[in-house]
């Protein structure tokens, strides 16, 4: 017996449908109304013991619900009043609703059983990147120096991020973005939440690495993945993969390489997890770059001159990361890639992305705009959005298993970095017939109504 019918808005009319027949209104041309036949019989407590969350915004936060293995603040992590007087959250909202999916279509498009796949959205956090995760973190370390203003250099997502929760502390925040590189929904953003934006002519390196010289001089606290108090806070999209999985670890781990701050961050999370013995196998890394940003891809896999470059314990050859930059200024090589995000020349966290590489047995592969568009769309094509940096990741995945790299029956967990923040990208892409999944719009000249 069904529960529920639906009635007529109209007090003279009433008239009432079943709730399996589908119309848009009752025969008279009434709007129609969803009714019940009875009053829920529920307490009203119900609704917050389902969440488990024990009124404890933190608990729901999806970084700091993980607070024990990130206690930097050295805090009785069961004592709510400590929580809230360090930490930094947004009341619970970052990593709240990020874990990972399964996404069928992807899956087949990648060659990878659908049981098998799993993307993790953090594009649903409340700035719309996975930076939330590290900003929660790396704002709870300024407010225990009892900062003033935060700054940072940003091809959009992470100066979002930062001014979001700046302006939810109260605290000052200057964005230093290249100029007409980045999203126009992320530089919206940094306006929006009251940044002083910075237009940096040049691209991000020279943005960061002026902020960096401001930064140094007016002692300002930097918020860009440099700071270990970042990353921190973005182990815990890993620590979500793990929950997920009952903290089975995955075959494989895969993101999108920009500055290189997810991929350290990773390196960091299993070594630790690892070390302490919660985990006893460790995944392998996959670093995606961009074809026109592959700074990494080139120096990892020795294509500069042939030697592969490595953490090597420790003994890293930094004679070849200078001389592969000089070799860039010389000949004036810029990245170049329609991927914005990820549009980095000189990964400001290198030496860590080398780390967790060799922790990891990790790879890196490089992936072209075209690539990265199929891989963004066919994510759209499931129900999920992201923006084109993390059309990497499937896209990136594909690319590994075709070589079998990745082997046909390995677990794989792709991070989905942000969510779309460029309508226009999305659009040029499907009014395009030619792209291969393209669902290209109809147009009527004339609309006739009978
Ligand atoms: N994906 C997205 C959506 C990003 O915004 C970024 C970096 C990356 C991937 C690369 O991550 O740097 O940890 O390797 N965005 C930075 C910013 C640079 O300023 O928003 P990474």
């Amino acid at each position: 017996m069904s529960s529920a019918y639906q009635e007529c808005i109209d007090p003279k009319c009433r008239l009432r449908y079943d709730i399996r027949d589908f119309r848009l209104t009752c025969s008279k041309g009434h709007p129609l109304d969803v009714k019940y036949f009875t009053r829920p019989n529920t307490e009203l407590e119900v609704f917050s013991v389902r969440r488990n969350h024990g009124s404890n915004i933190y608990n729901e936060s999806g970084v700091w619900r993980f607070r024990d293995f990130i206690n930097f603040c050295s805090i009785d992590t069961e004592s709510y009043e400590e929580c809230a007087r360090y930490l930094v959250s947004l009341d619970g909202a970052e990593g709240r609703l990020s874990k990972p999916f399964k996404m069928s279509k992807v899956a087949e498009y990648v060659g990878i059983h659908k049981d098998n796949l799993f993307l993790q959205p953090e594009g649903y956090n409340p700035s719309g990147s996975f930076k939330d995760n590290g900003m929660a973190t790396a704002l709870t370390h300024a407010k225990l120096l009892n900062v003033k203003k935060i700054v940072c250099a940003s091809t959009g997502n992470t100066s979002a991020s930062a001014a979001m929760y700046a302006s939810n502390e109260g605290i000052g925040c200057e964005v230093y973005v290249p100029r007409g590189e980045i999203a126009i929904g992320k530089l919206g953003q940094a306006l929006q939440f009251g940044a002083q934006v910075i237009e940096v002519d040049g691209n991000f390196d020279d943005a960061l690495a002026m902020m960096l010289n401001e930064a140094s001089r007016s002692n300002a606290y930097v918020v860009n993945s440099v700071n270990p108090f970042r990353l921190e806070g973005q182990k815990a999209i890993v620590y979500r993969v793990l929950e997920y999985l009952d903290w089975e670890t995955p075959d494989w781990l895969v993101y999108p390489g920009g500055a290189l701050g997810n991929t350290s961050s990773a390196g960091k999370c299993l070594m630790e997890l690892y070390e302490w013995g919660f985990i006893k196998k460790v995944p392998r890394l996959a670093v995606i770059n961009a074809e026109g940003a592959d700074t990494l891809y080139k120096l990892y896999n020795g294509i500069y001159n042939g030697i592969r470059l490595r953490w090597n314990n420790g003994s890293v050859d930094i004679s070849l990361i200078d001389e592969y930059y000089r070799y860039m200024d010389k000949n004036n090589i810029k990245p170049r890639t329609d991927a914005t995000a990820i549009q980095i020349g000189k990964p400001a966290n290198l030496l860590k992305g080398l780390r967790a590489l060799e922790f990891t047995d990790g790879v890196v592969e490089t992936v072209s705009d075209k690539e990265m568009y199929d891989g963004m769309a066919i994510v759209g094509l499931n129900g999920f959005d992201c923006e084109l940096a993390s059309g990497s990741v499937p896209a990136g995945i594909k690319k590994l298993r075709e070589q079998e790299i990745i082997k046909k029956d390995d677990v794989v967990v792709g991070i989905l970095t942000g969510r779309q923040k460029d309508p226009n990208i999305v659009i040029n892409y499907h009014l395009n017939p030619a792209n291969r999944f393209a669902v290209t719009p109809k147009r009527y000249s004339k609309v006739t109504v009978k």
